[in-house]
């Protein structure tokens, strides 16, 4: 609401409870109907004092009981799974991500086995990233849980390559089919969990509490419509920290519950040029040195995404008497509320000196790291 929208008059019976010079109708009760309002412009929220203002006025003026508890809402979905699964059997695609992991514990934890997960690795993921996840749910959570080994299928797609748009639709054709082979081996499944937040549902003008049929999206782990098959959806009434604080109190590893969104496609869309073999496993260890020094120094909860990103383009260099003639590594960091807009984040110098020499010293084939100082807009925080 903008200053000029501002209700300018109380209703009858009410009195106003608090004024400011800007919005001299900032607060105002009418206790015997049960009415209570408070006025401020959305940006206040964001301030530190902005949510203990709504904590006060909804807790202490209204009296309203603050209820949202983790726990309460597992016990909710889990009897809401049951109900709307019976005997059935599901399927759930894991990317490595907290919303599918936690989806999938809740589904896990209301009807057990008749749960299978299925995690695809296309080859495009992180430097341990599928053993994590393996790890936490088959031998952690001991959730049935096949994992594909698809790499060298994805990598065959992408020979000869270059077009962001094509890789990804290529990556999500060949993702599609993989994930239909798994489900068609476990017999008649038809139920799919999806970890859909409730800012898809706002995003998509949805209702919430309903299961509907499924859409196709941009995102890698969204399956298409031809596959009709009835989602559930337990996070459907949550928002991202919401979903981190269920993990939790499921018991999901830290690492997991508070990993950085990372794309679909992976590190297919951060290598600008066609995706080779060589390029991928340079690019997971410059990956796997920045992440390290990056949370090793306490930067890594502070950043919404942080990653490297491998141009296909060689540069000039010279270790000891001789030139090298190598590629380039960026390094992209970057804070940001939603990713609708993102700041590049003021790393310290020291921090990023420790990056740049150990991937250059590390990795052989690099011999440049320069950081990206682009905001969003008008640059974009992925480089495809
Ligand atoms: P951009 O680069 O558009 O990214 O600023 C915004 C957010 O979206 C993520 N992203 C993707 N996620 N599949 C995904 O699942 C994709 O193809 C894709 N492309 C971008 C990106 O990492 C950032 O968080």
């Amino acid at each position: 609401m903008s200053h000029r929208d501002s209700v300018t008059a109380v209703p009858p019976g009410a009195r106003v409870v608090a004024s400011s010079e800007t919005t001299p109708l900032a607060a105002f009760e009418d206790p015997e109907r049960g009415l209570y309002a408070v006025q401020f412009h959305p940006e206040v929220v964001h301030t530190t004092n902005g949510q203990k203002m709504l904590e006060r006025f909804l807790h202490q003026v209204v009296g309203i009981e603050p209820s949202w508890t983790p726990a309460a809402v597992i016990d909710e979905q889990v009897a809401r799974i049951r109900a709307q699964v019976g005997a059935e059997k599901v399927i759930c695609g894991l990317s490595g991500g907290v919303d599918s992991a936690v989806a999938a514990l809740l589904v896990y934890k209301a009807i057990g086995a008749q749960l299978t997960c299925v995690l695809v690795d296309h080859g495009f993921m992180r430097k341990g990233e599928a053993e994590q996840v393996v790890e936490a749910f088959r031998d952690h959570f001991h959730v049935p849980l096949v994992l594909v080994q698809a790499q060298d299928r994805f990598l065959a797609r992408l020979e000869g390559i270059e077009e962001p748009e094509e890789k990804r639709h290529r990556i999500g054709e060949e993702f599609i089919r993989v994930f239909e082979d798994e489900a068609a081996r476990l017999g008649d499944v038809r139920l799919l969990v999806q970890g859909t937040l409730y800012s898809d549902v706002i995003e998509s003008g949805g209702t919430a509490g309903v299961a509907a049929k499924i859409k196709s999206h941009h995102n890698v782990g969204g399956l298409p419509e031809e596959m009709a098959m009835e989602l559930v959806e337990p996070l459907r009434l949550l928002f991202k920290d919401e979903v981190r604080r269920v993990g939790e109190e499921l018991g999901m590893p830290e690492r997991l519950v508070w990993r950085q969104p990372f794309p679909g496609p992976g590190l297919a869309i951060r290598i600008i040029g066609e995706v080779t073999r060589e390029r991928l496993e340079i690019l997971r260890e410059a990956d796997a040195i920045l992440q390290e020094e990056i949370r090793e120094a306490g930067w890594y909860r502070k950043l919404w995404q942080s990653f490297a990103v491998l141009p296909a383009i060689r540069s000039v260099g010279v270790q000891g008497d001789e030139r090298t003639y190598a590629y380039p590594i960026v390094l992209r960091a970057v804070t940001s509320d939603d990713a609708m807009t993102a700041d590049w984040a003021r790393l310290p110098y020291e921090l990023l000196e420790r990056i740049s020499s150990r991937i250059i010293a590390e990795i052989r084939g690099v011999n440049r790291v320069v950081y990206d100082l682009s905001s969003k807009p008008p640059a974009t925080i992925e480089w495809e």
